[in-house]
């Protein structure tokens, strides 16, 4: 039977700087198990739909041109608690405050630019995961 899940996205500012394989051998390396994984560029509306929430925020532009610069690495992750584990895993939104040994203490540049997402319930984790993935590519 399937743990829980949760979804992450490696963002272009890990991507361009080189960390993505860092990132990913910490991931595994706590426990995760890779259900599904693939390299893909968000379009503009795309990046506006999955972070729609945001849309009245001051931030929202240019979280939007800065999650569309280059590809990223989306995956589903499998792991008992998983939403909240990969949360203390990736660390605080802004990395100034993030945990050390974090993956936004060790990669992310700034508050907008943090190298990582997570998903904040298992719920959103569910339906971030359908956004990139059809059934038969999560295993
Ligand atoms: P995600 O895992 O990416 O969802 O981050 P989070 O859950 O830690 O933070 P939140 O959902 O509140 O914000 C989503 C993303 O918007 C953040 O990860 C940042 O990339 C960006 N963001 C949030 N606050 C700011 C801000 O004040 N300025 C800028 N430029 N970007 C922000
Ligand atoms: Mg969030």
């Amino acid at each position: 039977m399937k743990k829980n899940i949760t979804f992450t996205m490696i963002k272009p500012d890990a991507m361009e700087n080189g960390h993505a394989g860092d990132i990913m051998s910490m991931i595994i390396k706590s426990g995760f198990k890779i259900s599904a994984l693939k390299l893909t560029q968000l379009t503009i509306k795309q990046a506006e739909i999955f972070y729609s929430v945001h849309r009245k925020k001051p931030f929202f532009q240019e979280l939007v041109t800065f999650m569309t610069r280059c590809p990223i690495i989306v995956a589903v992750l499998e792991k008992n608690n998983a939403v909240e584990d990969f949360r203390k895993l990736i660390g605080s939104t802004n990395p100034e405050n993030a945990e050390k040994g974090s993956v936004r203490k060790l990669f992310a540049t700034s508050m907008g630019e943090n190298a990582i997402h997570g998903s904040d319930s298992e719920d959103n984790a569910k339906i971030e995961s359908s956004f990139f993935f059809a059934g038969r590519e999560i295993f």
